[in-house]
């Protein structure tokens, strides 16, 4: 053993648009394992988002306050590009279901092919296994319920944009 234990980093990559509590569960559940854990949000220009990226890094930040290792970022292009610059060897996904697993199995596999760079996978808290961003958006734009799904703030934040969406039409 050196005398300076090499900090364990895993990264937590996503689009949050918003952050859910599936996300939050993995994510809490990631700080326990991991040194320090990198929320990192994908800057995705091709694919239309509810909230800005600057909106759900404000979203992230706030809901992760509570963890003294977790922080907050994002990333543009290739997530292995992301790691290596960034001396992350570990990428942290939640599995909800068998339906997950092709798409992220194969990414995993590209990913750890391309820079070495390995994925664990954490089965969901069986309490959000249905749970999906784009689930949560759809809903709450039809006037659903989906105040048990998300943190109070991020809630509040999605009820207005689904609002101000309503004015423009
Ligand atoms: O929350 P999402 O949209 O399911 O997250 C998907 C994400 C961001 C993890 C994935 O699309 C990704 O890693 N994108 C970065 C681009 C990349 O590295 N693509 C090659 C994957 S093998």
């Amino acid at each position: 053993m050196t005398a300076e234990a090499k900090v364990r980093r895993a990264v937590c990559p996503g689009s949050f648009d918003p952050v859910t509590n599936g996300h939050l569960d993995i994510i809490g559940r990631a700080a326990q394992l991991y040194d320090e854990v990198v929320v990192a949000v994908l800057i995705n220009q091709t694919k239309s988002s509810l909230f800005s990226v600057d909106e759900r890094l404000a979203m992230l930040t706030e809901t992760t306050s509570g963890y003294g290792n977790v922080r907050v970022d994002a990333f543009r292009g290739l997530l292995v590009d992301y790691c290596r610059a960034n001396d992350i060897p570990v990428i942290v996904k939640g599995l909800r279901a068998v339906s997950d697993f092709d798409y992220e199995l194969e990414m995993a596999q590209m990913n750890r092919g391309l820079a070495d760079v390995d994925t664990l996978f954490m089965p969901t808290n069986p309490e959000y296994s249905f749970l999906a961003s784009s689930l949560v958006k759809e809903i709450a734009t039809y006037g659903g319920d989906v105040s048990s799904l998300l943190p109070e703030q991020v809630h509040k934040r999605l009820l207005a944009r689904v609002e101000e969406l309503k004015e423009q039409r």
